[in-house]
């Protein structure tokens, strides 16, 4: 990424601690692999999923990322573009360093991604603010009542974002301030359900990794689960996403979808994931890495990419459609 800054560069491809799990993200792929069936004609494969009643063109979304504008001058309003280029969802990240209203202004689908403010009054306003903009859905990252420990953004002195840039969406309706972020270890699920009463719009917990935990979003009346450690940069030792994914889909029992990040960047990880029981999948740094090297056309060349990928491996894999990615099609093998 040549055009990066090395400290924003950190920032981005970092995580927390050791960055264990960071690695262990991608590298827990390794030991899975595809029992492919063959002659079963299936023709091309039809990669499509209905998410909350929308026909979606394939099961990669965009996951939330922070401070896109530090990556590359359009920021989100170029990931929205390429979002809407390729009709997939972008989960606008509530550090995002453009105005929701702006980045619906592309016309790509939209959730919105946020972390429930101990001011609730500022929560609800912020829930109702991306509802009137657009966005389809909510997701409440529940995965950091406090902030990792990022040794690298430490070492470099990366604490703020540089002047001129700001998390727009976090503008006081009164003062026109900008106020920060709160991570608050005194959240519960009765912060979350606050939402229900002021949106109508599906809500998603993301950071859920144990199934205890993904059985009570569901007995909550939560709309979806996704499997998370917020890409290996709040508890470092935190089991890899993959791996924590077939006990949660087995808690949820196909009652709310289950999606799942980190370290997805291959068809072959999407088609894995789906077949341990995923219904879809995002990702997160490859956005940024896309959007570093080429704007709207850096991520739409990703998003791009990563869908002809899903498409050639369900083929390899005789899948027609993404219902038959069943675990039969995986095996476990020592590393
Ligand atoms: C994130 N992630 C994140 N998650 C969230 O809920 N809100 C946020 O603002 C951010 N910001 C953020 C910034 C950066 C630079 C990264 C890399 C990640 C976590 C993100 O949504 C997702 O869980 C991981 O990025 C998925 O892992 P991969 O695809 O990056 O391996």
């Amino acid at each position: 990424m040549a055009g990066l800054d090395p400290v924003h560069r950190d920032f981005f491809a970092g995580g927390a601690g050791d960055e264990r799990t960071v690695h262990a993200n991608e590298t827990a792929f390794d030991r899975l692999r595809l029992l492919p069936r063959v002659l079963r004609a299936t023709g091309v494969p039809d990669p499509r999923l209905t998410l909350f009643g929308t026909v979606l063109p394939g099961p990669v979304l965009i996951a939330p990322t922070a401070f896109h504008r530090l990556a590359h001058p359009d920021g989100e309003t170029a990931t929205a573009h390429a979002a809407r280029d390729t009709g997939t969802v972008m989960t606008v990240s509530m550090a995002a360093t453009t105005p929701i209203e702006k980045i619906a202004g592309t016309g790509a689908r939209l959730w919105f991604q946020l972390y429930p403010q101990p001011d609730r009054d500022f929560t609800a306003h912020l829930a109702g603010r991306a509802a009137a903009a657009g966005v389809t859905a909510l997701v409440v990252t529940v995965d950091s009542p406090v902030f990792g420990r990022r040794e690298r953004d430490l070492r470099n002195g990366f604490l703020d974002l540089p002047s001129g840039l700001a998390c727009e969406n976090l503008r006081d309706p009164v003062t026109g301030r900008v106020r920060d972020i709160v991570l608050d270890p005194s959240l519960g699920w009765d912060d979350v359900l606050r939402l229900r009463a002021v949106t109508r719009l599906p809500i998603l917990v993301k950071g859920v990794l144990h199934p205890a935990d993904a059985a009570e979003a569901v007995a909550r009346g939560l709309d979806g689960v996704i499997v998370s450690n917020h890409g290996g940069r709040q508890l470092d030792g935190a089991v890899a996403s993959i791996d924590a994914l077939p006990a949660v889909a087995e808690a949820v029992r196909g009652r709310v979808p289950v999606l799942l990040d980190g370290g997805v960047r291959r068809g072959t990880d999407v088609v894995t994931a789906l077949a341990r029981g995923a219904t879809a999948v995002l990702i997160g740094r490859p956005v940024i890495w896309g959007l570093a090297a080429g704007g709207r056309d850096g991520v739409a060349t990703v998003l791009r990419r990563l869908h002809e990928d899903v498409v050639r491996v369900m083929a390899l894999c005789g899948a027609a459609t993404l219902a038959e990615l069943t675990p039969d099609l995986l095996r476990e093998v020592r590393p």
